[in-house]
């Protein structure tokens, strides 16, 4: 989840109303990092398209350039102060034609930096944190006074409710597979990790929006939903029997609405895999087979150091249960190598917990440091060249484990949810039930069915398959 998705069409939604003012403006929005994020420029789109916006592809198109930011690489910060040096060019450039250019910036870097970006990018007009988006609208119509505003704090409000309630129009224009944010935040404090700092505490959702905003999703033809969350495995909430829900429940009742095929969620941690949880994934047909869980090392003294409070024994035990409940799961993850003091024995503990957990997928990472972790200030940081090697080693058994994982696929039979038209216009895209792409001949159905069909073969973007008897 976290390889920069750049998505124009985040908010692709056609929105055509005009301002109060008069004016109709356009927006560019630009999103990188994980799927919260094009979930909250999905939901900024949607806030300003009431406001009277348009959504536009490109930058040149724009009057307002919304950026929303991710903090988990290295030199994230900079690379966005480079793209406002050239935003700052070309609204120069609009100053001299009589016109102008907005500027807001969203997201982790947005929290992190804060105030320092319109100190060094007076380009900028909004700054505005995660948690309060809520707040864009108003932020603009400030900076549309002359005043740059900073919006970083951790307000008690629900953002969420804040903003308008997506569109009907616009969940459709979305397609079938929607995001629905349930959990936001980390209190685990990872000791590589900014997202406890960017995203603020933990904090769940009630029960009551999110099954309000599920069937809206189910009404508008929206067939499969992942729950989203930093830690979403770690949602929790008053349920309609009064009685404190965790994930499990969630997932339980969310399957009974109508048209609600299919249940994904993402990002979980080890420690929050309850019963009730797993026991979901044995007995919920609507809850697909795959799981993302990270682990980031094999060494218990990594592990430690890292602060994740659990053993590679432990987690091993855990997947062995979640293969008990729910034997077809396919398992991915992320692993950070050269974490700081790592030594030669402790990667080989990593490898040896790959081969024994055996991955359908997994991303990985060269441990950086980020300022402010407790990580950053840790002895022991490696040299480059000995993170790549090992970065490497461990991506080559990976892609063996996912090829492999491809491999056995051929000859099953799968339910794919047809998800968007392919390459070639006589084919169609469809998801497995392991979230992998399946392409198969447009004929046999139409966006938003789930058919039946037998996997043939192994393919470079996908798996290719026709229908099963
Ligand atoms: N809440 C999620 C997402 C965390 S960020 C989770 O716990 O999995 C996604 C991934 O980025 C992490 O799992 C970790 O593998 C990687 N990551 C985070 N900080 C990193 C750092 N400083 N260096 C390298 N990889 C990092
Ligand atoms: Fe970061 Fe760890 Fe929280 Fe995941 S669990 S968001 S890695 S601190
Ligand atoms: Fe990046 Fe923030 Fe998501 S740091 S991965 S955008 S939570």
């Amino acid at each position: 989840m976290t390889q920069a998705i750049l998505t124009p069409d985040a908010n692709s939604q056609d929105g055509t109303g005009a301002h109060s003012d008069g004016q109709s403006r356009k927006v560019f929005v630009k999103t990188y990092g994980c799927q919260m994020n094009v979930y909250d420029s999905e939901r900024m789109g949607d806030a300003l398209t009431r406001d009277g916006y348009q959504s536009v592809d490109t930058v040149e198109a724009a009057d307002l350039v919304l950026i929303n930011t991710c903090h988990i690489r290295e030199k994230a910060a900079e690379k966005v102060y480079s793209q406002l040096g050239r935003l700052a060019k070309l609204k120069k450039q609009r100053n001299a034609e009589g016109g102008d250019l907005m500027v807001a910036v969203a997201g982790c870097v947005a929290q992190a930096e804060g105030r320092e970006i319109i100190r060094r990018a007076p380009v900028v007009d909004v700054v505005i944190g995660p948690q309060t988006y809520h707040r864009l609208p108003e932020a603009l119509a400030k900076a549309r006074q002359g005043e740059s505003v900073v919006e970083t704090e951790f307000p008690t409000e629900d953002k969420f409710d804040g903003l308008p309630k997506t569109p009907e129009k616009a969940i459709r224009a979305r397609g079938v597979a929607a995001f629905l944010t349930v959990q936001e935040g980390c209190d685990k404090f990872c000791t590589f990790c900014v997202v406890p700092y960017t995203r603020g505490a933990e904090v769940s959702r009630s029960v009551d929006r999110i099954l309000g905003e599920a069937e809206r999703l189910a009404s508008a033809g929206v067939r499969e939903v992942t729950l989203l969350g930093q830690n979403v495995n770690a949602w929790h909430g008053k349920g309609a029997d009064g009685r404190e829900w965790g994930l499990g429940e969630l997932v339980r009742r969310l399957a009974t609405i109508g048209g609600i095929d299919r249940i994904r969620y993402t990002t979980s941690h080890p420690r929050d895999m309850d019963d009730a949880l797993i026991e979901a994934h044995r007995d919920l047909p609507e809850l697909m087979p795959y799981l993302h869980l990270p682990v980031q090392a094999g060494s218990d003294r990594i592990l430690k150091a890292m602060n994740r409070r659990h053993t590679a024994a432990e987690y091993i035990r855990l997947v062995e249960r979640i293969r008990a409940a729910r034997p077809d799961i396919a398992l991915s993850g992320d692993f950070i190598v050269g974490f700081p003091g790592e030594t030669d024995e402790d990667f080989e503990d990593t490898m040896r917990l790959v081969r024994e957990v055996n991955y359908a997928s997994a991303f990985t990472f060269k441990y950086s440091i980020r300022p402010g972790t407790p990580g950053a200030d840790m002895e022991g940081q490696l040299e480059e060249a000995v993170k790549t090697e090992r970065l490497a080693r461990l991506q080559d058994l990976i892609n063996e484990q996912t090829r492999a994982f491809g491999r056995e696929c051929v000859g099953k039979v799968v339910d794919l949810l047809l998800e968007k038209p392919g390459r070639n216009t006589d084919q169609l895209i469809g998801r497995s039930p392991w979230l992998q792409p399946v392409i198969v001949d447009a004929k046999l159905g139409k966006i938003g069915d789930i058919v039946r069909v037998r996997i043939t073969q192994p393919g470079t973007s996908g798996l290719f398959a026709e229908p099963a008897e």
